[in-house]
């Protein structure tokens, strides 16, 4: 068996100096414009199991726009995940289901696709960069067979100029000698360098949107920063609309435009990301950003907020951060779905008195909805 390359000396100056070449302001600027590209309507995705159904997502709206990196964070098992592969309709059915809902993408509802255009549209108009890059990428075939393949199904090359175009797509994730390493297999290289091309797979076709779920967790701090940083680079470059799914707070406001706040398969807020940071206005939120670990003890674990996500098929129909929430408890909460509200130009709350303190402030936003 070959021997694992590791990741170079002069690669891993490479990776520091971009690193530290870090803005302090994130990961680079914003490249967000005006013109939405992919549209959730009232996504709902339920699974049926034997305790009973599952509202996995329940009613999640949001939209992207070409450009702008949308973060969607929450605890685990908040639907996070659940809406990313409903939005590429790889949910496993059974048990999983997409009930209701639209996903516009370009102005085609996806979920009005045949299973033979939704096939043409994965991987081509939209594309997912999975958590662990080792499980991206087969083993047994050459970086160039498994970046080619995606190139050769979506536009149709072959010989010579799909060759030239692998090697194109790895100079564009930065990848050192990227016609040598074209030849690798992915244990011949690092960690850092298996996540970058699953990057180049993920922007081979010229996609619209790529979602991202957790694409740093398996790489060490610095490396992840430098991934990041490419993320965004490459954003500026393409234009591409990024879903970028995460437990780390701390990520999401160096590398997001806006963020969507999951809790128990809904929005509970959403808003631009120095608005999230600086007024959050739902407690979750605020107990989601203050639980945000310091880099010096970051351990790579999830949250933690008092009390217990629930148990999302026995839900209470109202506010179901209410039993973990400090402030006061109705049974009005309870009972009645809380609904997301404007409550200024792009900030969108949840509103209940159970989740949000100055409750009356806002509650005459109540029932004038879009
Ligand atoms: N195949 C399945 N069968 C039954 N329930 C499922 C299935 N897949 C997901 N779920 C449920 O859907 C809910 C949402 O899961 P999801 O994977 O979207 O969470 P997540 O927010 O991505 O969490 P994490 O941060 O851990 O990745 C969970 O309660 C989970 O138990
Ligand atoms: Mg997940």
């Amino acid at each position: 068996m070959a021997k694992t390359t590791r990741t170079t000396k002069k690669e891993k100056d490479e990776i520091l100096s971009e690193a530290l070449d870090l803005d302090t302001d994130g990961f680079g600027k914003s490249a967000a414009s005006s013109e939405v590209v992919l549209d959730l309507k009232d996504l709902q995705t339920h699974f049926t199991t034997r305790w009973g159904t599952v509202k996995a997502v329940d009613g999640v709206s949001y939209n992207v726009k070409r450009g702008e990196t949308l973060g969607v964070v929450g605890e685990s098992g908040s639907g996070k995940s659940v809406s990313a592969l409903s939005i590429m309709r790889l949910v496993p059915s059974p048990p999983g289901e997409i009930v209701s809902g639209e996903v516009i993408l370009n102005g085609r509802d996806l979920l009005k696709l045949s299973e033979k255009e939704m096939t043409s549209v994965r991987g081509g108009e939209i594309s997912m960069i999975l958590q662990d890059p080792m499980q991206a990428l087969n083993p047994v075939f050459t970086i160039e067979n498994q970046v080619g393949e995606a190139i050769k199904i979506h536009q149709g090359l072959r010989g010579k100029v799909l060759v030239d175009k692998v090697v194109d797509s790895l100079k564009k994730v930065r990848i050192p000698a990227p016609d040598t390493r074209a030849k690798d297999y992915p244990h011949q290289l690092s960690g850092g360098m298996r996540q970058r091309v699953v990057g180049a797979i993920g922007i081979s076709s010229a996609p619209s949107v790529i979602i991202a779920d957790e694409p740093t967790t398996s790489l060490d701090v610095t490396i992840q920063a430098a991934y990041l940083r490419l993320l965004r680079q490459i954003q500026q470059e393409e234009g591409v609309g990024i879903i970028f799914i995460t437990h780390d707070f701390g990520i999401v406001a160096k590398m997001c435009d806006r963020v969507a706040v999951m809790y128990a398969g809904r929005i509970v807020e959403l808003s631009d990301v120095r608005t999230i940071f600086n007024s959050p206005l739902h407690e979750y939120t605020k107990a989601l950003i203050e639980s945000v670990p310091k880099l010096e003890e970051k351990t790579g674990r999830l949250p933690q907020i008092e009390g217990q996500p629930p148990l999302l098929h026995n839900l209470p129909p109202g506010d179901a951060f209410a039993p973990r929430s400090p402030l006061e408890f109705t049974e009005e909460d309870a009972s009645i779905r809380p609904e997301l509200c404007e409550v200024e130009p792009g900030h969108w709350v949840q509103l209940c008195r159970s989740s949000v303190q100055n409750f009356d402030k806002y509650k005459h936003l109540i029932g004038n909805a879009a």
